[in-house]
């Protein structure tokens, strides 16, 4: 049983995370980068664990060098995504690998992330928004020029502003200030929580950075008025089992609490996160969300239905994508 060819819409993936290892190899190779170390002799991403992981990915973001590179990923990436029948998508983008929160730059990256995001939407009927990205680990104060490049930025393409990276860097209320900017802007928050924090971190990042959806959130899961909470208040959950699993943030896909979260009201959708990283695709998802949980057509429908109505789109797009 195969939902490859089900309509799909995801809310949580990391542009850079989504590319595939031949494509970082080829660039790699044009500038004669050697990061050799960072693929498997059968030439995936190779990684110990989550602190690992961050590091082979900034390695391999060292690839991406000008706007045109970006122009060629989101290319590869639609190309790849579209197969799987994702209709709608929102991408993680960091400044910090376009030109380094330098808003010039960054003004140059978005107009080629969205010339290549415009022609795969005409091509292929997938449409891809942007959600500017802090990253935690580089710290509160680098944080600010990404809140203020997605402040400056905020319209067709980019729809919202996050924050990823380690999780376990600071607590949420050293990064009020870039939300707070962001939040003043008129743009629509997601940070990434309870991937690793448990649910402290998840009730901490919802009281001080105001967030109306959460990266991950399973940690939330162990905590029942959290989880009463998270129902009530409608925060949607972008869940990324596969990724999960992979990082080995839970034990295997039958500990995953995707579904005592979903039979407790929580509004939660289904993500890849980073699918070559982590071997999977949004195909690979609900066909393992199906093997281990009985998932069918009508859960998928409703998960599309959440995540549609969550996407940071205007309703204009919203509707078309209906
Ligand atoms: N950046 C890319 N993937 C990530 C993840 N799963 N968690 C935090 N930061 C990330
Ligand atoms: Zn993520």
């Amino acid at each position: 049983m195969t939902f490859k060819s089900t309509p799909k819409v995801e809310l949580h993936t990391h542009l850079e995370g989504c590319a595939p290892p031949a494509f970082i190899k080829g660039l790699a190779a044009e500038k004669k980068i050697d990061i050799s170390k960072i693929f498997t002799a059968d030439g995936g991403y190779a990684f110990r664990n989550f602190d690992h992981f961050l590091q082979v990915y900034e390695a391999a973001c060292t690839t991406l060098q000008s706007p045109d590179d970006f122009r060629r990923l989101v290319s590869a990436v639609l190309d790849e995504t579209a197969a799987h029948g994702v209709v709608y998508m929102e991408t993680f983008v960091s400044p910090d690998f376009c030109g380094g929160g330098d808003l010039d730059a960054w003004h140059e990256y978005l107009a080629a992330m969205k010339e290549a995001a415009d022609e795969a939407e005409a091509k292929l009927g997938i449409t891809l928004r942007g959600i500017v990205t802090g990253i935690r680990h580089f710290g509160p104060d680098a944080c600010k020029p990404a809140a203020r490049c997605a402040a400056e930025t905020m319209g067709e393409f980019i729809v919202g502003y996050g924050m990823a990276g380690g999780e376990m860097v600071g607590r949420p209320a050293d990064y009020a200030y870039s939300f707070d900017m962001a939040r003043e802007a008129g743009l629509p928050l997601t940070c990434h929580a309870g991937e690793w924090g448990g649910a402290s971190m998840v009730a901490e990042t919802l009281t001080h950075l105001k967030v109306s959806r959460i990266g991950h959130g399973i940690g939330a899961a162990s905590d029942p008025a959290l989880v009463e909470k998270l129902a009530e208040e409608e925060i949607v959950l972008e869940v990324c089992p596969g990724s999960n699993v992979n990082l080995e943030a839970v034990s295997g896909w039958a500990a995953h609490p995707i579904v005592k979260l979903r039979d407790a009201g929580v509004p939660v959708t289904v993500s890849t996160d980073d699918p070559p990283f982590f071997h999977t695709t949004m195909t690979e998802e609900y066909d393992m969300l199906h093997k281990t949980f009985g998932w069918a057509e009508d859960d998928f429908a409703a998960i599309n239905a959440t995540a549609l109505k969550a996407a940071f789109c205007d309703d204009t797009t919203r509707e078309k994508i209906a």
